[in-house]
């Protein structure tokens, strides 16, 4: 196969061509829609570096989770704002906490929107930290109980799958174990497995009001340099029954998810996140680039690196797009 004979732009001649020897594909039902959950009554506050992302309180998110539906989109996740933070970021797991009344209240109204909650304790403690502090740092085995306790109260509340993005050691089997001993064995953990320590999460920190207030989160986030220890930590995973595994982010990772679809068959999550969106959002705005395209092919730039499921802030503009 060589040249003259071979030529390859004989495939590519017109859209037909194109269309049947196309090898990748996004969908609406590869996307995930994340949302933020305020305490409070009629709010809806733009996030000023993710235009068209919310800090929303319960009636408008369950508002924008019905628009979610209708557009096609099988899940959001759920991220919550409580009205109070405290050391051991007690709204994680109270019963009445804000992501267990949002999702009581999503279930209400759209029952048949897939609900993910993300597990971790930096949006409830007010140090920032993703746990427990003990000598300055986050202690590992003291958060896996608290982890799991919001694991349950999530799936008590009505969630349909927990996800993990602490990066603690064990939380997976910590979760899985407190769901299986109460008859929330079908609820499945989809695993933040390779989280990298990245510069990417700077809005989602200021929508979720996150951000460490000392320190910052590498002392349990990946080192952005590592390929093999992702695989480690996915392996890890693997072993405690993860249902799915995600790589965070996606963009500058798409080799990690390459290497984690060759190596795992688990559906594998790339998270498109909150500095990649603001990238896009930025440059189109000032008319630098085609924010419509540039989305889409970055949306199927992860697909095609293994992706079989992206969350992403832009899954509702990709949605229409598709439609
Ligand atoms: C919380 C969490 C973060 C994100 C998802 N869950 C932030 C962080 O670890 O600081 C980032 C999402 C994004 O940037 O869009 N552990
Ligand atoms: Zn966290």
């Amino acid at each position: 196969m060589f040249f003259p004979e071979y030529r390859g732009r004989r495939l590519r001649r017109n859209e037909n061509f194109r269309r049947m020897i196309r090898e990748t594909h996004l969908r609406v039902d590869d996307l995930i829609y994340p949302m933020f959950s305020a305490f409070g009554e009629n709010i809806k506050k733009e996030i000023p570096s993710m235009p068209g992302i919310y800090q929303q309180s319960i009636e408008n998110i369950v508002a924008e989770a019905k628009e979610v539906y209708d557009l096609g989109i099988p899940a959001v996740i759920l991220f919550g704002i409580p009205e109070f933070k405290d050391a051991v970021g007690q709204d994680a797991y109270s019963e009445t906490g804000i992501i267990q009344e949002t999702i009581r209240a999503i279930k209400k109204e759209v029952p048949e929107l897939t609900v993910i909650t993300d597990v971790c304790m930096c949006e409830y403690t007010d140090h920032g930290h993703c746990g427990i502090i003990k000598d300055g740092d986050v202690d590992n085995d003291e958060t896996l109980n608290l982890l799991a306790a919001e694991a349950l109260s999530h799936a008590r509340a009505g969630a349909d799958i927990v996800a993990p993005s602490d990066m603690m050691d064990g939380r997976v089997a910590a979760i899985r174990e407190i769901l299986d001993a109460n008859d929330f064995s079908h609820i499945p953990v989809m695993s933040y497995a390779v989280k990298y320590a990245s510069a990417y999460y700077g809005p989602f920190r200021d929508a979720a009001d996150s951000t460490p207030q000392f320190g910052d989160r590498r002392s349990y986030q990946m080192d952005p340099a590592n390929r093999m220890e992702a695989i480690r930590e996915a392996t890890l995973d693997v072993q405690e029954c993860a249902d799915f595994l995600m790589v965070k982010p996606a963009l500058a990772y798409l080799d990690i998810l390459r290497e984690l679809k060759d190596r795992f068959d688990l559906p594998l999550v790339a998270y498109n996140v909150s500095g990649e969106y603001s990238m896009v959002k930025a440059a189109a705005e000032k008319d630098w680039i085609d924010g419509d395209r540039v989305m889409m092919e970055t949306l199927l730039g992860m697909k095609r690196a293994g992706a079989d499921l992206i969350i992403t802030y832009h899954a509702k503009e990709a949605a229409r797009l598709l439609k």
